[in-house]
């Protein structure tokens, strides 16, 4: 119901708001150096990366604000509070789409939240809430988010195979998994298409501080958020990676390797380098 809706958002938004869906605002700033990950802005401000002070309090810092913004939702009021659907623990819930936060990227996820607000990754349900929020609380959340353990164990966000082997529809399992990680590995070099390893990291961790883990994301909410990079309606991005890498591939393809991915556990990405 939702994809079917995405099309004609597109529509609307490019004849509401050319400014907002001009190519000059949704060009993006490169990524800082990783020195301004995490750890360094964690520590500056007194708390460690588990949320508690150097003197062992959890004091008024930014992951109690942080806290705060989940579990009332801030400007966005209660039914924006991300506890609702993100979980306290940021652990997502694959069957309705919504992405694990936990132990995602710091920096992504703040730089999303601005994203969602100013528009250029357009959605119904994010955009009023990051709108709503300070730029301050957007900071505030996205750490407490990036600090907590993603969950244990396998990837979650995989359909159970049918007692053939197969999904609902389309190739058998194993043979899906095995084109993702294929693609996942080695890319589409004869459409121009780089490994997403090597940009997202080898398991799928990610890579601080702007290229996202998608180990253990729910397979929806990847081949979702691929797709609306074809269609143009996520904007977001350095240099139009990932709307390239979208465009040249076939959507069994952009199946096939959110599924792979969905089938990996998910995983924290290793600390940026230190001074
Ligand atoms: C009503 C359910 C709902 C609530 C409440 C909600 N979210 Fe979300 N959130 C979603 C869904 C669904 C998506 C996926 C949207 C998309 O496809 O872009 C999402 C996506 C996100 C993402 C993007 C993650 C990524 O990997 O790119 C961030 C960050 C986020 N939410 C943070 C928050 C924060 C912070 C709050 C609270 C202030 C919040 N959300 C409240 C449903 C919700
Ligand atoms: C040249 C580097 C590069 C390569 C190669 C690459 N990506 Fe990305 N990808 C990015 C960047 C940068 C972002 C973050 C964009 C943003 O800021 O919104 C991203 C974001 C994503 C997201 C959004 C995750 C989320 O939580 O919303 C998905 C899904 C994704 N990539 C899938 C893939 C897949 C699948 C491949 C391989 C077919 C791939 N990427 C290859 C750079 C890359």
């Amino acid at each position: 119901m939702r994809r079917a809706a995405l099309p004609a958002l597109a529509a609307v938004c490019a004849a509401l708001c050319p400014a907002v869906c001009s190519p000059a605002l949704a060009q993006e700033a490169p990524i800082p150096p990783a020195a301004e990950a995490l750890p360094d802005r964690v520590l500056h401000d007194g708390i460690g990366r588990d949320g508690i002070g150097h003197d062992g309090s959890r004091g008024s810092g930014p992951v109690m604000r942080g806290q705060y913004v989940v579990v009332s939702g801030a400007g966005a009021g209660l039914r924006g509070a991300c506890l609702v659907c993100h979980g306290t623990d940021g652990a997502g819930d694959a069957a309705a789409g919504v992405p694990r936060l936990a132990g995602q990227l710091d920096w992504y996820l703040h730089k999303q939240l601005d994203d969602y607000a100013r528009g250029t990754r357009p959605d119904p349900v994010m955009g009023p809430i990051a709108r709503a929020l300070t730029a301050q609380e957007r900071a505030d959340v996205a750490l407490y988010y990036a600090i907590q353990a993603p969950p244990p164990g396998a990837g979650g966000g995989l359909p159970l195979p049918t007692a053939g082997g197969a999904t609902t529809a389309g190739p058998a399992r194993g043979e899906t998994l095995a084109r993702g990680e294929t693609l996942a590995r080695q890319g589409e070099p004869r459409a121009g298409v780089q490994a997403c390893a090597a940009c997202h990291g080898a398991a799928g961790e990610g890579v601080p501080p702007g290229l996202p883990a998608l180990a253990g994301q729910p397979a929806g909410y990847l081949e979702e958020q691929l797709l609306r990079w074809r269609a143009g309606i996520r904007r977001n991005g350095p240099v139009g990676v990932m709307a390239h890498i979208a465009r040249h591939l076939p959507p069994e393809d952009l199946r096939a390797v959110s599924r792979y991915y969905a089938s990996l556990p998910p995983a924290r990405a290793a600390a940026a380098p230190g001074p």
